[in-house]
């Protein structure tokens, strides 16, 4: 074991006390009207003063609990530890339906073994707060997955011409122009294709058998820390193309025999190896 499960179940529960305490705030901000405070790599990459309301909330709740460990957000950055371990988390997943009031927008929690970064992590527990769905995922390595405290387990492979698969797309045009690329070569080849808007909710429903797969281009670990786990300790997999790890470049998710035959689908319409 990579660490000892009572450990593993204390920052099982303090991720999902965290993500809930953070959830309790959005949702009350959301009942406020909510604007554009800040814009990041284009006009469309928003930020509003709850995502970072959020982050902020979340760091003074780590930094007293476990002052040893290390924080990786996406509003405020890197802040390295001592313990080996770093809090990986995303205050608001989906800002854009968060603005919009589409439901589909949640908190993600995860504390990490090692770099914080998808190519050499081990995701230790992990918390998605889907606030507005009113739904929570929970996974602890080695212990199993949950929503709600009902364990999960992903559903069986289906053959790709029948998989309902998600994915995301980029904030930047020359990023949208080749993830539009990809998604035109493989719409034809799934049963259909979802864009729900927050990936932590998408990796989620993927270990819960709601959606088959998931793929996205340009991830970031916040974005997937917590959702990782959920799926693997579903019994899936999260990959990159090829069998790699997964990385910026590409992260494929579901059962594996599907995760193959739609990575080798992604690679034949042109998805590129490295970012
Ligand atoms: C975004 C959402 C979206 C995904 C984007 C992410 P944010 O996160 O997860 O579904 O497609 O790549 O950046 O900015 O709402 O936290
Ligand atoms: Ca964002
Ligand atoms: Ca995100
Ligand atoms: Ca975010």
């Amino acid at each position: 074991a990579v660490l000892p499960p009572e450990q593993v179940a204390d920052l099982l529960a303090l991720s999902e006390a965290l993500a809930r305490e953070a959830g309790d705030l959005v949702r009350q901000r959301a009942l406020a009207k909510v604007t554009v405070t800040d814009t990041k790599s284009s006009v469309n990459d928003v930020v509003t003063a709850v995502d970072r309301e959020v982050e902020e909330l979340l760091r003074r709740r780590i930094a007293a609990a476990r002052p040893q460990d290390g924080v990786l957000g996406e509003e405020e950055g890197a802040q390295a530890g001592t313990s080996g371990l770093t809090w990986v988390v995303d205050p608001i997943d989906g800002t854009v339906n968060f603005l919009y009031g589409i439901p589909s927008y949640s908190v993600s929690v995860a504390v990490v073994l090692g770099e914080p970064d998808p190519q050499h992590w081990t995701v230790v527990a992990g918390c998605v707060h889907a606030v507005s769905l009113g739904t929570t995922w929970t996974a602890g390595l080695g212990m199993g997955a949950r929503r709600d405290g009902e364990p999960l387990r992903i559903k069986e492979a289906v053959p790709l011409g029948q998989a309902l698969v998600s994915t995301g797309f980029g904030y930047t045009e020359e990023r949208r122009r080749e993830q539009a690329a990809v998604v035109a070569r493989l719409l034809p080849q799934v049963r259909d294709i979802r864009r729900i808007g927050s990936v932590a909710i998408d990796l989620c429903l993927v270990a819960d058998g709601r959606l088959d797969a998931h793929y996205e281009r340009g991830l970031n670990p916040w974005d997937v820390a917590a959702g990782t786990l959920v799926v693997t300790e579903a019994g899936g997999v999260v990959q990159g193309l090829g069998g790699a790890r997964p990385s910026q470049a590409m992260t494929v998710a579901g059962p594996a025999a599907l995760v193959g035959e739609l990575a080798a689908a992604l690679e034949d319409a042109g998805a590129p190896a490295t970012l």
